[in-house]
C-alpha cells in the first residue's frame, strides 16, 4: 500500500510510519517543516503539508491508497485545530478520490459503562478536558463522512512510548483497561493496532480502542 501519513513527525507518528515500512508498505510522511526525525528507509520520503489546508490535502493524498492520521495540535496551538484538521482532510481526500483514512483519536469518546463516555467520568483530568473534547467534535465529521471507509483508532487513557510486545486487546467503542482498571498502551502496540486496521478494513466505520 503507498500511505500518506499526517503527523509522521510525530511521537506517535514516528511509530506507526516505521510499523507501515517494516511490513513492506511505502509511506509518503507529512510534517508542517518537510523534516521527519527518526524514520530512515528507502520506502519512506518526508514532505512538508499544513493539514489545515485542504488543497494541500488533495494535492499531497493523490496517487495514494489511504491516508492515516497521527495529527495533534501544537504546544502553542488550540486543540480545536484538530477539527479544522479533519474537516481539510476529508475535503481534500474527496477532491483526491482517495476513500480510505484511518485517524488517531483520543480515548475521551470511549465508553467506560453504558452510555458512560471517558470524559464524562469523574475521574477524567480536567487538564485533559479541551483536548478530548476538541477529539470528540472532530470524530463529529468523521460521522457526516460515511462515504470515506474512515476507522477511528482510539488509544487507551494512557499511551507512551514503550516496548513493541504484540501482545494487547481492541474493542469498538469502548475503553480496554485491565483487571485493576488500568488504561495503558505503548505507542509501539498502538502502531501495531492502527497497521493491522489500515490493512484489514474490519473496523470501517468505527472507534477502534487499542489496550492492554
Ligand atoms: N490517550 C489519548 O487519548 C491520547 C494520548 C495522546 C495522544 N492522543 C492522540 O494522538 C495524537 C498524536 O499524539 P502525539 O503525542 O503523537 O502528538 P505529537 O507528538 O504532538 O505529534 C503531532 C503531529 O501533528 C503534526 N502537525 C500538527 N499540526 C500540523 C499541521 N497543521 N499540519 C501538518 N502536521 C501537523 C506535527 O508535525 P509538525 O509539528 O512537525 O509539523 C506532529 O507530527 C493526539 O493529537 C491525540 O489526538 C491520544
Amino acid at each position: 500500500m503507498h500511505v500518506l501519513l499526517l503527523g509522521a513527525s510525530g511521537r506517535i507518528g514516528t511509530r506507526i510510519a516505521n510499523e507501515l515500512l517494516n511490513r513492506g508498505h511505502a509511506v509518503t510522511g507529512v510534517s508542517r517543516s518537510g523534516d521527519v526525525d527518526g524514520v530512515d528507509d528507502p520506502d519512506f520520503s518526508a514532505v512538508a503539508g499544513d493539514a489545515t489546508d485542504a488543497d494541500q490535502i488533495a494535492r499531497l493524498a493523490a496517487g495514494h491508497d489511504a491516508v492515516a492520521s497521527a495529527l495533534g495540535p501544537g504546544d502553542d496551538e488550540s486543540p480545536e485545530v484538530l477539527v479544522e484538521m479533519l474537516d481539510a482532510v476529508v475535503d481534500g481526500m474527496r477532491r483526491a478520490s482517495v476513500d480510505r483514512l484511518v485517524w488517531t483519536g483520543g480515548a475521551g469518546i470511549l465508553n467506560v459503562a453504558p452510555d458512560t463516555r471517558l470524559i464524562d467520568s469523574p475521574e477524567f483530568p480536567d487538564e485533559w478536558k479541551p483536548v478530548a473534547s476538541a477529539a470528540i467534535e472532530a470524530y463529529g465529521l468523521l460521522e457526516d463522512a460515511d462515504d470515506l471507509r474512515w476507522t477511528y483508532v482510539a488509544p487507551a487513557a494512557f499511551i507512551e512510548p514503550g516496548e513493541r510486545t504484540g501482545e494487547f486487546r481492541t474493542a469498538l467503542g469502548e475503553l480496554v483497561a485491565d483487571e485493576d482498571g488500568e488504561s495503558r498502551i505503548s505507542m509501539e502496540d498502538f502502531a501495531i493496532a492502527f497497521a493491522d486496521e489500515l490493512e484489514s478494513g474490519d473496523a470501517v466505520h468505527e472507534q477502534l480502542a487499542v489496550g492492554y
